[in-house]
């Protein structure tokens, strides 16, 4: 499919989405929001996909969501339409694993993205930020929700009242980023890591994910009950078999996501 805003290259199982408005360090427009939710919606169905990977330019990931087309919107506007709650909740129904990869800017929208991927790789170039206080509005899609979960009170109420940007360093530092890789190699090492979890039974990705993400909403004894539940379940699976009998034998595992 064509998309005015973003490229999408899938590669050995791989999907990488770029993010395509470099006139506007690529800020999220509606017509991007839509075409990127489409691409990941795709990708999620698509058996040539077992992994995704978005991506912006080597100067912004995403500088937030785009002003001028909030600018002149009223209460009522942005509450009929309930703004960017569709975005957040396609992006977060995504079943498949996404790694955000980021070099450059990663404001308001930009970083909220970012923190509805997987894990988030970043460039040593990339910054990170919830400067929407200098509009005059808070965040919209978890600058103040997941950064907290993320980052901790204290340096989430930095980032959102003084609107002041993060480094790489110190996003990897605080837990925001699971990595920092020079930016040259920033496409590669998220492709390496996107091609590792291919390689591995959909299956169980999936479940990973889905355990993962119970660790934010649930209590600590339903989070491990959900996750001791999947882990029986995963005994239902040939790949269950395939993992452990490869490993007996000394050899790659094959798995067939069944
Ligand atoms: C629309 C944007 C934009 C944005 C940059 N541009 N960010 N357009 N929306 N969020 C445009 C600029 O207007 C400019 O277009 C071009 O991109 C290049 O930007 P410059 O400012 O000239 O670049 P630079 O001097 O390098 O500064 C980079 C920057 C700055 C520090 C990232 O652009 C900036 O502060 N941007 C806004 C960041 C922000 O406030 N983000 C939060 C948005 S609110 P022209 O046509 O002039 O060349 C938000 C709400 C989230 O995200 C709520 C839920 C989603």
């Amino acid at each position: 499919m064509a998309y005015e805003t973003i490229n999408v290259d899938i590669q050995d199982h791989v999907c990488l989405i770029k993010l395509n408005r470099p006139e506007a360090l690529n800020a999220l427009n509606s017509v991007l929001l839509g075409e990127l939710c489409a691409a990941l919606e795709d990708a999620d169905a698509s058996d040539k996909v077992r992994c995704i990977v978005l991506t912006g330019s080597e100067k912004a990931f995403a500088a937030g969501a785009d002003i001028k087309e909030m600018a002149d919107m009223s209460y009522v506007d942005v509450f009929t339409s309930n703004l960017f709650a569709d975005t957040n909740n396609r992006i977060c129904a995504i079943r498949k694993p996404i790694i955000a990869a980021v070099a450059g800017y990663a404001l308001g929208g930009g970083c909220e993205v970012a923190m509805m991927c997987d894990f988030i790789i970043a460039a040593e170039t990339a910054k990170f930020g919830q400067p929407e206080i200098n509009l005059g509005v808070v965040a919209g899609m978890g600058g103040t929700q997941r950064l907290t979960r993320f980052v901790g009170k204290s340096k989430s109420m930095d980032m959102n009242l003084t609107g002041r940007f993060m480094t790489a360093e110190e996003a990897e530092r605080a837990g925001l980023v699971s990595r920092v890789v020079p930016a040259k190699k920033l496409i590669e090492e998220a492709m390496g890591a996107a091609q590792k979890i291919a390689e591995k039974s959909m299956l169980t990705s999936v479940a990973v994910k889905e355990s993962v993400n119970r660790a934010y909403e649930l209590p600590l004894s339903e989070g491990m009950l959900f996750e001791r539940r999947v882990f029986h379940a995963m005994f239902a699976t040939e790949d269950q078999k395939e993992g452990m009998a490869a490993f007996l034998e000394k050899r790659e595992a094959q798995f067939r996501d069944k």
